[in-house]
């Protein structure tokens, strides 16, 4: 009898039970039902660590291919805190060892984003077998050229856009539309272009907030009287990456405003004279149902986890490389992060049509 566990950790996003769903449908797929015995685990690592599981059966997979949020529940353990006795006196990784061996797995499917799977090479550094799945909608996993997650995202973030401009345009105002995205500007970069944005600020290219307002000027002069910037969560001022590490975190812990965002509306209104707001669409980008792109990512990884086990290939994260899915030891992606690179021929392709991303 094959045993294998299944969570989901970190922030939810679209696509998460169709991933299950493909790796829970493949398995049955190489095993007999006898043979295999599927438990999902609570709430991600909290429920390893606790000890909340249950056993699944083929039925608990049908039906979620296009529903949106987790099946098993989700929370964040973050991976700094792992090594350390937590408030019930509870070593971390000490029980969730015991709890596998308890349960008798044979692997651990483990669905996450940066900080999951540092956990997840973690577990597996300590001899556990895991297979894990790259999700978020931030697109910022090393070792693989999407996750799934991020194209619904982009499709909810520039409905946003589409939906601001024809505010935008009968005010005349200037509206900035606050993306996610975390410490990258994968989602603010294809969301501002498929959403037309005027201007495009990510956390990879600092701002000058006067480049900023010199597009909005040109703009007022070629008779348009309105502008809509797309703003990465993350987005800092020239100013302000300057700084050392830790004093930039300081001044961004103190900002007088609730995001960068309405700092730089206040900038824009007092420099321009434009009516400017902020929208922003938060937790939204990772709810609904997820689009055709990530069902069928999702499944296609599903199904590569479960190949992975089926061939006992463990301590590996399933990726999509040059549109081909790929295994890739987990050590060689835990701890990195995948950035936009400020010289890719699609922020290229944005400045040729006129886009500004603020940096000059
Ligand atoms: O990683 C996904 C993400 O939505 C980021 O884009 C965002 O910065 C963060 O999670 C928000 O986290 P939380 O759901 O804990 O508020």
């Amino acid at each position: 009898m094959k045993k294998i566990g299944i969570l989901t950790s970190g922030g939810d996003c679209q696509g998460l039970n169709a991933a299950i769903r493909g790796v829970a449908k493949s398995l049955y797929g190489y095993y007999k039902d006898s043979e295999i015995q599927i438990y999902g685990i609570r709430d991600g690592y909290k429920g390893l660590i606790y000890g909340d599981y249950h056993t699944m059966e083929a039925k608990d997979f049908s039906g979620i291919l296009n529903t949106g949020g987790t099946i098993l529940g989700t929370s964040r353990q973050p991976f700094k805190s792992m090594r350390i006795i937590d408030e019930n006196s509870v070593d971390k990784v000490k029980a969730m060892k015991e709890n596998y061996k308890k349960i008798g797995l044979d692997c651990l499917v483990i669905l996450g984003g940066n900080g999951t799977q540092k956990t997840a090479n973690l577990l597996s550094q300590e001899g556990l077998n895991v297979v894990s799945l790259p999700k978020t909608i931030d697109n910022d996993l090393w070792g693989t050229d999407m996750t799934f997650g991020f194209q619904s995202a982009v499709r909810i973030a520039t409905d946003v856009i589409d939906c601001i401009h024809t505010t935008a345009t009968s005010h005349g105002r200037v509206f900035i539309v606050e993306v996610m995205g975390h410490k990258v500007g994968w989602l603010t970069l294809y969301a501002g272009i498929a959403g037309g944005a005027d201007v495009i600020l990510l956390p990879e290219m600092p701002y000058d907030i006067n480049a900023i307002v010199k597009k909005i000027e040109d703009r007022t002069k070629q008779g348009k009287n309105f502008s809509i910037l797309a703003v990465a969560e993350g987005a800092v001022s020239k100013e302000l990456a300057q700084l050392p590490k830790k004093k930039k975190k300081e001044a961004l812990a103190n900002l007088a405003y609730p995001s960068i965002s309405y700092e730089i509306a206040k900038q824009i209104e007092d420099s321009t004279g434009q009516e400017t707001r902020v929208t922003v669409p938060g937790h939204i980008q990772r709810g609904g149902s997820p689009c055709a792109y990530d069902r069928v990512l999702s499944t296609r990884f599903g199904a590569a986890a479960a190949k992975l086990i089926f061939e006992e290939r463990y301590g590996n994260m399933v990726a999509i490389k040059n549109e081909k899915i790929v295994a890739v030891p987990l050590q060689e992606i835990a701890g990195k992060l995948k950035a936009v690179p400020v010289d890719c021929e699609v922020i290229n392709a944005a400045k040729e049509t006129g886009i500004s991303f603020g940096d000059k």
